[in-house]
């Protein structure tokens, strides 16, 4: 907490949001998911209308397998951003993350900024979120409860960011205990705990510790749509630190293509998944459910229709439900559950990620 003061969270937050509204992506590399296709059914024997979205995650009720992942809060320009995502939220039954609630223990105006998010969403899941570095660094069990009061949420994120962390100008790179840490508070806290990466993915290796330790879900947040290291590079640009510029163009692209890591995640463990990082529109999100995702994130998509007007925002969350639906029709389900278990083929470059990194955990 000594590093980073209230205002200089404030400035990074504000930042954070100017240069996503930017689209800072990945660059030479994707989701992977064009690598992935469902099989045409050319006798649906359903009917559009009948066709049922609905669906459980950790115990809740979704009428759309949608989360709006975690993104804001601890600026003033967060307050109507975070009202219209909350607003959504409640309107379309779905989920909704909060960003990092670091600002809101440091101060009561900015906490504002996260609690407008209940306020305006009193049914919706929604979710809390910190950082594994401030966890690591020691951020206790009692501050953690505080930030979960402040939202009354339903479940915690917890992010784990080592790129961001080494590329951002005020990064805390010391992820030393944060195991022990998450193991600590799934046992502490009486809401389920969801773990997730900002764009560089989770490697099997990793989701198995952390089923081990007791978390709820998973969240992969791979590459290939938001860059966070991109994001911060630019910040290093302004803050004129040339290593951290040279860090960030060089791991630019650093991580695990979304759809590999889904892919790759659902083999090794038995938690519920959630897909996000670069997710576009609701051909992303049904190939997510049927590469075996419980649900599917976005973030920079709903962050710019937020910022244009409340009317984009539910434009865009009316188009991913009906993309959905469509393509459900196409591949003959009718509920999720049925979306679930249908066929799909991978073409490389993606077989070549499921495989190799397969084939080295059945040597261990
Ligand atoms: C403006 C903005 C702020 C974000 N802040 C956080 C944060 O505080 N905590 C977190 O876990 N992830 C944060 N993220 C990362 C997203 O949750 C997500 O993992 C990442 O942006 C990839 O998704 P996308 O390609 O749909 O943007 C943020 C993303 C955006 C766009």
């Amino acid at each position: 907490m000594t590093i980073n003061s209230n205002k200089q969270i404030e400035t990074r937050k504000k930042e954070g949001i100017d240069l996503a509204l930017q689209n800072i992506q990945a660059k030479n590399i994707s989701t992977l998911f064009e690598c992935v296709h469902p099989i045409h059914n050319a006798l649906p024997e359903l009917n559009l209308l009948d066709i049922d979205t609905s669906t459980k995650f950790l115990g809740h009720d979704f009428q759309i397998p949608i989360l709006i992942d975690s993104m804001t809060g601890g600026t003033p320009a967060a307050l109507k951003i975070n009202t219209r995502l909350a607003q959504v939220a409640e309107q379309f039954n779905i989920g909704m993350g909060v960003g990092s609630q670091r600002a809101g223990l440091l101060s009561s105006r900015l906490a504002s900024t996260f609690k407008i998010v209940r306020k305006n969403a009193p049914n919706a899941f929604i979710f809390s979120n910190i950082g594994g570095a401030q966890l690591a660094e020691g951020l206790k069990t009692s501050s953690i409860m505080k930030l979960i009061d402040m939202i009354d949420a339903d479940a915690l994120a917890i992010h784990l960011n080592p790129l961001q962390e080494l590329v951002q100008p005020e990064g805390e790179p010391n992820f030393r205990g944060i195991l022990k840490r998450i193991h600590e508070l799934s046992k502490d806290l009486k809401i389920p705990i969801i773990v997730k990466e900002v764009g560089c993915g989770i490697s099997p290796q990793v989701a198995l510790k952390l089923q081990k330790n007791n978390v709820s879900a998973l969240n992969v947040a791979g590459l290939g749509g938001t860059s966070w290291t991109g994001i911060e590079q630019k910040r290093a640009i302004k803050a004129n630190l040339s290593s951290k510029i040279n860090m960030g163009l060089l791991l630019w692209d650093w991580g695990i293509p979304t759809a590999a890591s889904l892919l790759l995640t659902k083999k090794s463990v038995k938690l519920p998944l959630v897909s996000s990082g670069g997710m576009r529109n609701g051909l992303d999100l049904a190939k997510s459910i049927i590469l075996g995702a419980s649900m599917c994130a976005y973030a920079q998509p709903m962050i710019k229709h937020a910022s244009k007007s409340y009317t984009s925002l539910t434009q865009f969350i009316e188009d991913l439900h009906f993309q959905l639906k469509s393509i459900m029709f196409l591949v003959g389900a009718q509920d999720i559950k049925q979306l679930k278990s249908k066929e799909y083929v991978i073409t490389e470059p993606l077989t070549s990620w499921i495989h190799q990194i397969s084939g080295k955990n059945e040597k261990k």
